[in-house]
């Protein structure tokens, strides 16, 4: 992955809790927060206000509206887009007493349906946040882009490889158009991991041998069935349960874990994967077509291998545990722990640690502002693709390789969409479910 891609390298100074986020990010773009204060901000048309607009305003855009809000007090949210008027409501009346004179949505720059992030985009906001289930960010994204908004991406960034394939394409002309793009992958954004992850490439635990990722844990939300929802509506408000939509949960959670197995492997695609998953315990039709865990084993060309694991199963006395533990030739990591251990040696981050919700804002701003713009494209789309391919791996049972995943034909979800009747999707069958 070349540097230009990459998020900025972790702050090594330690400055003050009132001054991180700004101190944060002009260190992280090698720039002095008195350098910084003379660079004209882009797209802000000559003052500093950024209009910001929010798709998608569930639980994660509103958090993700307010971290925008606070990276820059001259920051204004001015556009809300949705598919559901309740959520547009709901997401008004929750903001508005958040975001103090910072709020600025007027009546008619509420838009709602599938079609209201077009809306967004003929508007005059200066930065998009993309917060929507993950299976319509390839499209919004591109629109984004297109109308030349700097963006906010929330994790994964597709559900398919042709989704993957526009997200790459896309990431590309933003950098010839100078955009920034943002991921919601968080854990690149935290101090303590980013510093971790920084001693292990330095070759503080040695070489890698082997990466387990494991992302066990307990069962998320579900919104029921109304009698007045359409399918297509039942599925929408349900997104999480439904393959096309969420890429199943070890595309949309898990991504989290792969995302810094990549990143530990210096953001290099591996080899091939085989996997096996299955639904255990979610067999009930509300519980959509996904599975409710997955075992991969991720295989690069230096030989490591990535081990993962995820389940979301409820128990009082399961093991859960979300971590990355990295075994190499000179002892073993504990990333999320921010914990480094060898013979006779134990080291863990103990310096500050800004929310990594506030930090990818705080340096997304900043590097619109210095006219650096951060594309954190190419790892978004490799995390997304490395989550999709184990899934391929899973759902068929078949060794799939990298180069099979980006160049598969599978395109999820319906060819339009429209209120009232949706396909229900079938669960895979290994041996019976081929690659695509
Ligand atoms: N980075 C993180 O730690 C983190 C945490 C939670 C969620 N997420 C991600 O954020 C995204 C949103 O998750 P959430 O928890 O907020 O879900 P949510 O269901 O609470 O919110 C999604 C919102 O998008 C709306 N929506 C659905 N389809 C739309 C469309 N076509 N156009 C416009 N709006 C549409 C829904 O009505 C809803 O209001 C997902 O991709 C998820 O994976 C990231």
């Amino acid at each position: 992955m070349s540097s230009d891609l990459s998020t900025p390298a972790a702050n090594a100074s330690a400055p003050s809790r009132r001054d991180f986020l700004r101190t944060s990010t002009a260190a992280a773009l090698g720039t002095s927060l008195a350098g910084l204060a003379h660079v004209p901000a882009v797209h802000a048309q000559g003052s500093d206000e950024m209009k910001v607009a929010l798709i998608g305003c569930g639980g994660r855009g509103r958090q993700a509206a307010i971290n925008a809000m606070r990276a820059d007090s001259k920051n204004r949210l001015t556009c809300l887009a949705d598919a559901f008027g309740d959520q547009l409501e709901a997401a008004k009346g929750g903001l508005l007493p958040a975001l103090g004179p910072q709020f600025q949505v007027k009546e008619d720059n509420l838009f709602k349906g599938f079609d209201a992030y077009r809306r967004v985009m003929d508007s005059d906001v200066d930065v998009v946040l993309l917060c929507t289930p993950p299976h319509f960010r390839p499209e919004h994204l591109k629109a984004a882009i297109d109308a030349g908004k700097h963006v906010f991406c929330e994790k994964p960034v597709a559900v398919d490889a042709p989704g993957v394939r526009s997200v790459l394409a896309t990431c590309e002309e933003a950098k010839t158009k100078g955009l920034a793009i943002v991921s919601g992958l968080c854990w690149r954004y935290d101090w303590g991991v980013r510093e971790t992850i920084k001693r292990i490439q330095d070759g503080a635990i040695g070489d890698i041998i082997a990466i387990q990722e494991n992302y066990l844990t307990g069962t998320l939300w579900h919104r029921g069935r109304k009698p007045e929802w359409s399918e297509m509506e039942y599925q929408l408000r349900n997104w999480l349960y439904y393959t096309w939509l969420s890429g199943d949960h070890n595309v949309e959670q898990h991504i989290h874990s792969l995302d810094k197995a990549l990143w530990l492997m210096g953001d290099k695609p591996p080899v091939a994967a085989v996997g096996m998953g299955g639904r255990q315990v979610r067999t009930g039709p509300e519980w959509g077509n996904i599975y409710d865990h997955h075992a991969v084993a991720y295989e690069w060309d230096n030989g490591v291998r990535v081990y993962s694991f995820t389940r979301q199963m409820a128990g009082e006395r399961m093991f859960n545990e979300t971590e990355d533990i990295v075994l190499g030739t000179k002892g073993q990591a504990r990333v999320i722990k921010h914990e480094i251990t060898t013979e006779g040696d134990k080291w863990r981050y103990r310096g500050e640690k800004p929310g990594m919700y506030d930090v990818e804002h705080a340096e997304l701003f900043a590097s619109i502002k210095a006219g650096k713009p951060i594309n954190n494209g190419l790892y978004m789309s490799y995390s997304t693709l490395l989550a999709v391919m184990g899934r391929m791996a899973t759902y068929t049972g078949e060794r799939i390789t990298w180069d099979m995943a980006l160049n598969s034909q599978e395109k999820l979800g319906p060819e339009r969409y429209e209120w009232g009747d949706v396909k229900s999707p079938e669960v895979a069958m290994p041996g019976k479910t081929n690659f695509a």
